[in-house]
Order: C-alpha cells, then structure tokens, then sequence
C-alpha cells in the first residue's frame, strides 16, 4: 500500500514538472512580439503575435467574412497570404482546393500571426464596417424562429444588397466564454439604411441562436458587422425561382422588398417549405408582395401537415413542388437559401426542369 502511495505521487510530481515546463515554454516560445501585416501591398497594421490572422485583422476593424466564427468550418475567411503563413495545416485542408494551395489562399482563422506577412483581399471588404445597435423589436414568429430589428444607434447607415449578409456579435454569457460572431442574412429592405431585419432559428446548444432566443430582449445593445457575400438579385428581365424553407425566408424577403422598391415587373414565383402550419410565417407580407408585384406567385409547402391544419395548399418538399409547377427557360434565374441538403436536392430538380447551373444562385446556411 506504502509502494502504491510513492508510486502515484511520484508519477504525479512529475506530471506537475512536465506541466509547469509545457505553460513556461509556450509562454517563452510564443512570444511572437510585434509582427506587421501589410495588405494589398499598400495597408500596413502592426498587431501582437500569436494570435489568428483573422482575429488580428478584426482587431483592425479590417473585416473578413467568417460565417462560423472562426472554427474552420465555413470556410468563408480565405485569404491569400504571399508570405509569412508557413506550411498549410492540416484543419484547412478541407476547404481549400489545389488551386487554392497553389495560389497561397489560405484559412485566415487557422493561420496563426508568428511573423511579418504579406497577405491580399478583396478591396470591398474594407467597405464592410462595424455597427452598434440596439433591439427594437424582438418577436417569436414560430415557435422556434425569432424577428429581431435592429436599430442602428451610432450614427451610421448600412449600404447593401439585398441578399446579403451580416455578423452578428453575442458577447460571453453564461458559459460561452468568447465573444462569436455567426452569419445572418438581412430580411429588411436594402432602402432602409437605418435598422436591419434578421429572422433567427434556435438550434440547440448553439451559442448565437441561445443568446438570441433566451438572453437578449428589445432594448439590448448588440454588434454586428457587414454587409458580405455575393448572393443577390442580378439585373436580368428573365423569369425569377426563389426557394427557401424555415429562416432561409431572410434574404428572398429582403430581395421581394428590393423588387417592390424598384417596381421590378419579373415572371417571380417563390417556393416556401415548412412542416407544419405553425411553421408558415410572414403570410400577410406575401399576400401584399402578391397584390403589389403583378407577376408574383407565393407557393408555401408543408412537408408534415397535421390533421389540425386543415392544409389545402402543396404537401411535400420544395423540390417535389418544383417538379410540379415550375416551367423553366434558358433565362431563368433561381435563388436559393437554407440548409446544404435543401440547396443540394434544389439544384438537381431546378436542373431536371431546366435551369442552367450558372443561373443557379444560392447561400448555404449550414
Ligand atoms: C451566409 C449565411 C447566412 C446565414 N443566415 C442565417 C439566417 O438568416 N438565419 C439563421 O437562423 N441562420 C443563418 N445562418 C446560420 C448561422 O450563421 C448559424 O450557423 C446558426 O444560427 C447556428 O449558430 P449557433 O452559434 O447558435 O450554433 P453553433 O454554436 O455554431 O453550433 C452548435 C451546434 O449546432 C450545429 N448547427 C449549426 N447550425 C445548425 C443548424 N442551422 N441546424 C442544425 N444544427 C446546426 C453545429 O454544427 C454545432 O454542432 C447563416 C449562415 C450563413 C453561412
Ligand atoms: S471563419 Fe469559418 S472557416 Fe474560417
């Protein structure tokens, strides 16, 4: 018994040396100092060491799109690095194709700033700003989405296309020890430059969508900034096929407010998916987008109706309802937004009916 004693608290002074040797030779180790980035040859910013390169640049307000905050998962925050950013690691890999390696693209959130770089960007992203603002509505509209508008309190006007994206910012709470940012798309119309719209689904666990639903009321300050992505209305006389499901409604709201806006007279029929009735939302907008835009047509889907919902509209998914109503042409434009098996299973039927691939548009919200 005595052994075993000695023997466990050697083996576990040992372990405490090791420890103390591992956390004094990262300290020392690590110690990058000041390292300098310069972008598009032409901007320099001087940042500490140490830290990811696209938290440094954020730190710099230079903001790079990062629709998962920065766990190397989207793959949105590419960027390339001409020097400094040493081999490619092994979490980039899965969204960097041979091409990309080839030409020095690399993932800002996984490169780490250890010494100078030299790294290029789009130059629109140094239009992309930060904004402060406070909630002034926030209102379930399912029982498992939520509508927040957001003011803009801070003197600013937001510039963007409709279709496009902000990040929004959830500050640590409870457990979640970091700020994150997550992509949401804007639901507003782009000629209101003074409060955005975004409709929100809860996922479960998940940090932004638990500060939204559970911890944030009207009157809440909140950062987001933006605006980011090339999913938009291109200029085009064609017939337009907009499909969403669930909160994949944001950016084709903020597209039918742009269309309203500029009286755009376009062939638009737009698939909606849910599953029961509780999910539908919005309903009267579409009637009035259905009264104001004369060649407008809102088709809702349920995939599971109830008994109770007494459902006299399309059952099934958006794509089965696309085999059913949609003629395409060789300009026919579609938009698409919503989950990655949505959008996939969406653009092969878009393709059976039709529709060229280049004409295809679409944001994967997952
Ligand atoms: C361009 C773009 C636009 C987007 N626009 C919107 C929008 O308008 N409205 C909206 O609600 N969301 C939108 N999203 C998704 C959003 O950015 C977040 O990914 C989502 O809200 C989950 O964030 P979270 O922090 O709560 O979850 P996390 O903490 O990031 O994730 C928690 C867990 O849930 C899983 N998970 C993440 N997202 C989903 C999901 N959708 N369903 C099921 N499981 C999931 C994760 O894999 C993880 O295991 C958009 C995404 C992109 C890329
Ligand atoms: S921020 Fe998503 S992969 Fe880098």
């Amino acid at each position: 018994m005595y052994n075993i004693l000695i023997t466990v608290a050697v083996i576990t002074g040992i372990t405490a040396v090791l420890a103390l040797i591992l956390t004094w030779a990262n300290v020392r180790i690590a110690d990058y100092g000041e390292c300098k980035i310069v972008i598009n040859n032409d901007k320099e910013l001087v940042v500490e060491g140490g830290n990811t390169l696209l938290s440094s640049l954020i730190a710099n307000e230079v903001f790079i799109p990062s629709a998962c905050g920065g766990k190397g998962t989207c793959g949105y925050c590419k960027c390339k690095v001409d020097s400094g950013a040493g081999p490619v690691l092994a979490t980039e890999l899965t969204y960097l194709s041979d091409n990309d390696i080839k030409n020095n693209v690399r993932l800002s959130c996984q490169v780490k700033v250890k010494e100078d770089m030299n790294i290029q960007i789009p130059e629109d992203l140094f239009n992309v700003k930060q904004f402060k603002g406070a909630i002034e509505i926030a209102k379930d509209i399912t029982p498992t989405i939520k509508f927040l508008r957001i003011k803009i309190t801070d003197g600013q006007e937001i510039d963007f296309k409709a279709g496009q994206y902000v990040q929004l910012l959830a500050p640590p709470y409870g457990d979640s020890t970091e700020e994150v940012f997550r992509a949401y798309s804007i639901a507003s119309s782009n000629f209101e430059k003074n409060f955005i719209d975004l409709i929100i689904g809860y996922v479960d666990g998940g940090i932004l969508t638990t500060y939204v639903h559970k911890h944030l009321s009207e009157g809440d300050k909140v950062t987001f900034n933006g605006p980011y992505g090339d999913f938009y209305l291109q200029e085009s006389e064609g017939d337009a096929v907009l499909v969403a499901v669930g909160t994949g409604m944001a950016p084709i709201r903020s597209i039918l407010y742009e269309m309203l806006h500029k009286k755009i007279d376009r062939n638009t029929i737009f698939f909606f998916g849910a599953r029961t009735k509780d999910d539908l939302f919005m309903l009267d907008e579409m009637k009035i987008f259905e009264n104001e835009l004369p060649r407008f047509k809102f088709i809702p889907c349920l995939s599971r109706p109830r008994e109770e919902d007494n459902w006299q509209g399309h059952v099934g998914r958006v794509n089965d309802a696309i085999f059913k109503y949609l003629e395409g042409k060789d300009d026919t434009e579609a938009y698409l937004c919503g989950s990655a098996p949505m959008i996939d299973s969406t653009v092969n039927a878009l393709i059976d009916k039709g529709i060229l691939e280049n004409n295809i548009f679409y944001d994967k919200f997952d």
